[in-house]
């Protein structure tokens, strides 16, 4: 049995990814072990994006409340389960290799039982148990609750399955055991699905219709953490500038820039993150609220996918590139030259040609972007593009195209990152650095990494840190 990555420590993150397609959100995380001697134990890993990692920690609270005790040994497990991900082919790819090393795995430990949840559970659905015979359980993003049953039914010798999608569910009443966390950080569940219908995504097939949670909940969640020691949310949607939610009574409706603000009010000492927000919904009114409160970062995740009008139509995307610099420029006018902005690129989208490509990195020219997370297209079954427009741009061109995205935009994250030397940053220690016991990590507003020697600081402070160099994917310096 190989391990997987583990990825555990996501400190020192470097900001720039270095290799074509390979980017954090698709790292694997496997859940750490909870000791309280429960009967069964529960091995999860997780793929895919932070939404994939907090739902981890949702079924890991329903299957405490069964019996289950999580474990980081595969080898340990009574039930394995994978939470999946569909976004690009090789994301699919890489569970299926895992799949066939559990299977050796369980030729061994005949009672083990394997299941398979998240985003491919639901694009394949009962398929899933036709191709993969080992698999016993298949799980949608919208049916964790039903977990319980399904594995009764498992245990009674049956195979399960439940992929049904749901207009309403956020599991909003269910604390999260927090496995992806270091006591410091943690990510919150704001919202669920997409109806965007972006022409290359499988999102909206997996993960369904939109729905916000609902604020209160959002916001005592938030509270409890801050009680139990966190210094950091992040907030969490495909689209978080559309949350919005009513009281059943109809009588209190709250926006995004609303809920940053009620949850920015929750203590000074609670920094707030959030991601993703679409260039199309991004509105005045939450930078001024970003801008208002010292405690949200002034960090934004706002994917552009192209630079190019055209090959943003057929991506329906619904903003075109004037739209997009306009956003920028709101951003530069409303948060200052010093937010910190991110996007994620698709290079080789159908049909795109090389002055289109072209475009793409004169928009990141004009952006100077912090950070990307780029990607070559990767056709999805069952998509608008993947129905209607023809994935003619070779690999190799793909590839290259890709290549030229990254290396511009790392060009102007190393420029971003020269930029913050001989300044001081208030830092958010978030534990010991990977490189050396006496260095300390953290991040900055900008969701830059800091490094410093570690003196009488600890983890869940706040430092101020001069910065004295820069790797190009950190900051160095010392506590001031
Ligand atoms: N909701 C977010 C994106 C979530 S998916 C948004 O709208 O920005 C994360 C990223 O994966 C996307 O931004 C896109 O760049 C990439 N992606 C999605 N589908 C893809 C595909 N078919 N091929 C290549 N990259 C894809
Ligand atoms: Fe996919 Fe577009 Fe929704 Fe993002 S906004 S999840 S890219 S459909
Ligand atoms: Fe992947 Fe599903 Fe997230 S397809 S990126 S795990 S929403």
């Amino acid at each position: 049995m190989s391990q997987p990555l583990l990825t555990l420590d996501f400190l020192d993150t470097p900001a720039a990814p270095a290799a074509a397609d390979h980017q954090p959100a698709q790292d694997v995380r496997v859940s750490p072990a909870t000791r309280t001697g429960r009967q069964r134990k529960l091995y999860i890993e997780s793929y895919g994006c932070q939404m994939n990692f907090s739902d981890s920690e949702i079924v890991s609270s329903i299957l405490f409340e069964e019996g289950f005790d999580t474990t980081e040994q595969l080898s340990d497990a009574d039930l394995v389960l994978l939470n999946t991900c569909s976004i690009r082919e090789k994301a699919e790819q890489t569970v299926r290799m895992r799949l066939s090393q559990i299977n050796s795995h369980k030729k061994r430990n005949p009672g083990l039982l394997v299941g398979v949840l998240g985003c491919m559970a639901e694009r394949l659905k009962s398929k899933f148990l036709e191709e993969e015979k080992l698999v016993d359980l298949v799980v949608g993003p919208d049916a964790y609750r039903d977990l319980p049953n399904l594995i009764r039914e498992v245990d009674g010798g049956q195979k399960a399955v439940n992929v049904l999608l749901s207009r309403d569910e956020t599991y909003a009443d269910i604390t999260p055991v927090r496995l992806n966390s270091n006591g410091i950080t943690a990510f919150v569940s704001i919202m669920r699905g997409c109806d965007n219908m972006c022409s290359f995504c499988v999102v909206p097939f997996t993960r369904g219709r939109e729905r916000s949670r609902d604020a209160h909940s959002i916001v005592q969640e938030c509270r409890d953490l801050v009680a139990q020691g966190y210094k950091e949310v992040t907030l969490l949607g495909q689209n978080v500038d559309s949350y919005k939610w009513t009281s059943e009574d109809g009588q209190e409706f709250v926006n995004f820039a609303q809920l940053l603000e009620r949850v920015a009010l929750i203590s000074p000492e609670l920094r707030v993150r959030f991601s993703t927000s679409h260039p199309k919904d991004i509105t005045d009114e939450v930078l001024y609220t970003m801008g208002k409160y010292e405690n949200i970062c002034k960090y934004i995740h706002l994917p552009a996918q192209s630079g190019n009008s055209r090959v943003l139509k057929l991506m329906n995307r619904t903003y075109d590139r004037p739209w997009y610099e306009e956003r920028v420029l709101a951003i530069r006018r409303i948060l200052g030259e010093d937010c910190a902005i991110s996007t994620d690129m698709i290079a080789g989208f159908c049909s795109e040609t090389e002055e289109e490509h072209q475009d793409t990195l004169s928009l990141i020219d004009f952006v100077q972007y912090d950070m990307g997370y780029n990607f070559f297209y990767s056709e999805r079954p069952g998509t608008l593009a993947a129905r209607k427009l023809a994935d003619d741009i070779p690999l190799e061109v793909k590839k290259r195209r890709l290549q030229e995205v990254i290396d511009r935009q790392q060009l102007h994250a190393r420029a971003r990152y020269a930029r913050m030397v001989g300044r001081v940053h208030r830092v958010l220690v978030e534990g010991r650095s990977k490189r050396s016991e006496e260095q300390l990590s953290g991040r900055n507003s900008q969701n830059q990494v800091v490094i410093f020697p570690k003196g009488t600081a600890q983890k869940g402070d706040y430092v101020n840190v001069l910065v004295t160099s820069t790797t190009g994917a950190a900051l160095l310096g010392e506590i001031v």
